[in-house]
């Protein structure tokens, strides 16, 4: 064991990812180092999810692998952060009574005394974070992952409630940045190399409601994408019930904006939508989806479907499918329902066997992956601009990168391309993108 490092396994989002990178900079400004492994590691950070059963499943037994590194070096610092430690405190604090720092993600503000404190002195049990109507401090330093694009939250927490989803207990009620702190952030991961920004928020839609005064999404987005030397902008989730005309009218106008939404439906019948709470119908999610198409003719869709919530009936899930087949999304999330403790959904009657399931699942994977497939071998010839991120793991001699839809690209190219925007001529469709060939360097 080095005593100067660190070891972060992150689970779940995109969030997750962002807090792992705040928790990443606090630790380097204590001095530690990330370690290559769990063994070498003294300070050992799990950022959990609770979403779903599995990501769950997998921190337990992490941790409990982790449990055997701390016998053998006590001195070792077991941290148990993110959102499983948020809705489930006491079953972690039960099940890893080894851990030594039990934090939820808006205690992050806290985790750097926390640490030291724990450096000062051993625990004999975990020192619980969880006040969920906690700010998260602003300026907490951050170490991002290398590569071209960053993520900058927008929002924390979540109002909406869902029928199945732990997101709103997990990370709690909606609070929006101030555009100023956003800006501000926005410039820094640029002037540090960075050519894309990734917004973040739950339902970015509702972004400024609650500020004085309120500011609509369509503003901020006008507002990023317009910073000096942004190639490129993204953000992430949008919701249907929130998402404004104007929100389209901006990603059409502002070049930076790329064409590319990630829309969950999660289901295309509205008896089903109704009882998940998600305040839309099918036909206000495909009038969406039409109007964006024809603001942006090329642009990409991806969303989220889940199969099985609790009352679903076959003739239901035929909806879903025929959904899928109306809208033809590029890309999709596809999952089975879990229950969630705490959550409405949880406590419904007429739940889906899991086999049943577990056939609805398939079915649309199925037909979900003809179609991504398609629509990829469709556009076959066409040249896309792709923001180069480095060399293909899987192919010798072959860069990778994604087109502003989105989409991984695949193409022969030098090692020095890394970084820079290209355009590539698409030769070959597949499920996750394309094959492509060099046609110019942008810049
Ligand atoms: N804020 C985003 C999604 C957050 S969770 C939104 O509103 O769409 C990501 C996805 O996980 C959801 O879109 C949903 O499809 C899935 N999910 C959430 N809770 C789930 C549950 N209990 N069982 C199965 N899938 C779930
Ligand atoms: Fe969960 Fe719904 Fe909030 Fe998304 S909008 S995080 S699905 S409660
Ligand atoms: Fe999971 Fe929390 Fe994200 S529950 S999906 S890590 S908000």
């Amino acid at each position: 064991m080095n005593p100067k490092t660190y070891y972060i396994v992150t689970l779940g989002c995109q969030m997750n990812e962002r807090d792992s990178q705040t928790i990443a900079g606090i630790l380097d400004g204590l001095d530690f180092y990330p370690a290559d492994s769990p063994e070498e590691a003294r300070i050992l950070i799990i950022n959990t999810c609770s979403v779903r059963q599995k990501p769950d499943e997998k921190a337990f037994s992490r941790l409990g692998e982790w449990r055997l590194l701390k016998e053998q070096d006590p001195d070792r610092i077991i941290a148990v952060c993110g959102c499983t430690s948020q809705v489930a405190t006491e079953e972690v604090c039960r099940r890893v009574p080894y851990a030594d720092i039990v934090m939820g993600p808006r205690s992050l503000g806290h985790f750097r005394d926390a640490v030291l404190q724990r450096l000062e002195a051993p625990a004999r049990q975990p020192a619980v974070f969880t006040d969920n109507a906690e700010l998260i401090p602003e300026a907490l330093p951050a170490r991002r992952s290398r590569g071209v694009s960053a993520f900058v939250n927008i929002t924390y927490g979540c109002d909406n409630y869902c029928a199945y989803c732990v997101v709103p207990y997990a990370r709690g009620p909606e609070v929006s940045r101030v555009p100023a702190e956003i800006i501000a952030e926005s410039r820094g991961v640029l002037a540090d190399g960075y050519k894309e920004i990734t917004l973040l928020g739950q339902n970015v839609n509702s972004y400024g409601r609650d500020l004085q005064p309120p500011m609509e999404f369509a503003k901020l987005l006008l507002e990023v994408g317009t910073i000096y030397g942004l190639e490129r902008l993204r953000f992430t989730t949008s919701h249907p019930k929130d998402l404004s005309d104007r929100v389209l009218e901006i990603m059409a106008t502002v070049p930076t904006i790329c064409e590319h939404l990630h829309l969950p439906v999660q289901a295309g019948d509205d008896e089903v939508l109704g009882r998940m709470g998600r305040g839309y119908t099918y036909k206000l999610f495909a009038r969406i989806i039409a109007s964006a198409r024809e603001y942006m003719p090329s642009i990409s869709i991806s969303t989220d479907l889940m199969v099985g919530f609790p009352g679903e009936t076959e003739a239901q899930f035929q909806n879903t499918l025929k959904a899928v087949e109306q809208i033809r999304f590029d890309q999709a999330f596809m999952f089975k329902y879990n229950d969630r403790p705490g959550t409405r959904a949880a406590e419904m009657p007429d739940k889906v066997p899991e086999d049943e399931k577990q056939r609805r699942l398939l079915e649309l994977v199925g037909l979900q992956n003809e179609i991504g497939r398609d629509l990829n071998q469709a556009t076959v010839g066409s040249v896309f601009e792709v923001l180069v991120e480095g060399p293909d793991p899987k192919s010798a001699g072959c860069m990778r990168g994604r087109s502003r839809q989105n989409k991984i690209m695949i193409f022969p190219g030098s090692d020095g391309l890394a970084g820079k925007l290209v355009e590539v001529r698409a030769t070959e469709g597949f499920l996750w993108g394309h094959k492509a060939e060099l046609v110019r360097i942008v810049e």
